[in-house]
Order: structure tokens, then sequence, then C-alpha cells
């Protein structure tokens, strides 16, 4: 028995939070069970490890701390949490997976593709998601949203160069994997990208 993997995934103020609980709704209305997670996070101590990752302090952290740190939460995410759900039979809905680290570790932070590779074949292996929901918005529009949220982490204070390589990042990979991947509209207002997220819940439904 083995359940299915949704990641979704998006700059910062996308909307994916919001939209998951949605999403999660309507999929335990027609039967499923779901568990709703997050990286970095997931399991107690991923999330430490999500707090080490975000908190501003006076240390600069090394781009390979980062990469090192992003992947060490998901070990733990992977093993304690997502695998032995999937193993269950449930869905598991997760706010941001590895394309995540090849968008922020990757395009953003500049760090060598190779070494990210590599990581995810010994953290990841062969659970990579079986869709994932790319939420789209235009940088100054996601930066604005985030901006009106609580005090920003660590990265949300990157400036906006940052983020749009990540967004290029994330665009070029939803069009190298157009299988996996759905691109949403995430500009629109909550009602429009929910108009666009209802089939993909008629898409999933459509899996068993
Ligand atoms: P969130 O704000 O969507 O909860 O994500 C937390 C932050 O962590 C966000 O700025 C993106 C960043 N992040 C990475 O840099 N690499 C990763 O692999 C993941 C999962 C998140």
């Amino acid at each position: 028995m083995s359940g299915y993997f949704i990641t979704l995934e998006g700059g910062e103020g996308a909307g994916k939070s919001s939209n998951m609980a949605w999403l999660a709704e309507r999929l335990r209305a027609a039967g499923k069970t779901v568990l709703m997670t997050r990286e970095p996070g997931g399991t107690p101590l991923a999330e430490s490890i999500r707090e080490v990752l975000l908190a501003p302090g006076d240390e600069a952290m090394a781009d390979n701390t980062e990469l090192l740190l992003v992947f060490a939460a998901r070990a733990q995410h992977l093993a304690e949490k997502i695998r032995p759900a999937l193993a269950r039979g449930e869905w598991v809905l997760c706010d941001r997976f590895v394309d995540a680290t090849w968008a922020y570790q990757g395009a953003g932070r500049g760090l060598d593709r190779d070494a990210i590779a590599a990581l995810e074949t010994l953290v990841v292996a062969a659970n990579q998601p079986d869709m994932t929901i790319l939420f789209d918005v235009p940088v100054d529009e996601g930066m604005a949203r985030a901006g009106k949220r609580a005090a920003l982490d660590r990265i949300e204070q990157e400036d906006r160069v940052f983020f749009e390589r990540i967004r290029q990042c994330y665009l070029e990979r939803a069009g190298q994997q157009p299988e996996r991947f759905r691109v949403l509209d995430a500009a629109q207002s909550l009602e429009r990208v929910r108009d666009q997220l209802g089939p993909l819940v008629e898409e999933m439904l459509a899996w068993q």
C-alpha cells in the first residue's frame, strides 16, 4: 500500500499555506486520509532545525551549513513522518520540499548543482512527489504580501534579485518536468486560485 505525495511550492507570499488547508479539506471530503506537513520542519527535531535555519543571528550562516541543515531536516522528516504515512496509504501534503532547495540554495545562493544532486539522491531517494503545485507570483507582489506578515526571517531578508532567481528556477523546473508540475497563477484572488486548484483535485482523485 502506498499513498500519494503532493508538494506545494512557490516564492514568499504565494499563498501556499492557506490553499493547502483547502486542498486537504477537498481530499478528506472524498474520503482520503490526509497528512499536512511542511519543510523545513514537520517533526520536533526537524522543527528545531528550522528555527536554527530561519532565526536572524549575529553570526552569518555559511551557505553549505544552510544546505546541510535543510537536508538534515528533510532526512528526519522523511524517516519519521513522510515515509511512514505513505506506507500507511495516506495522502501527504507538504508545504515545500526538495524543489525549494534547488530554488533557494541552488539558484538563490548559487550552490553547486552536483552537491545538491548528491544530497537529493542520498536523502530523498525514491520519494519524489507525485504532483508539485507551483504557486507562481511576481516577486514584488509576493514580497509585499510577505512583508505584511510578522517580522521577516533570515531568508526573507534577502534582496529582490535573490527572489527573482528563485522564481525563474521554479518556472524552469516546472517547464522541464511538466508531468509532475502544475503551475498556478497565484497573483489572482484567493477565489480565482481555488478555481485553478479544483481541476487538480479532480486529477488527483482520478489516480485511484
Ligand atoms: P516558508 O516561509 O514557506 O515556511 O519557508 C521557510 C523558508 O525556508 C523559506 O524562506 C524558504 C526556505 N527554504 C529553503 O531555503 N530551502 C528549502 O529546501 C526549504 C524547504 C525551504
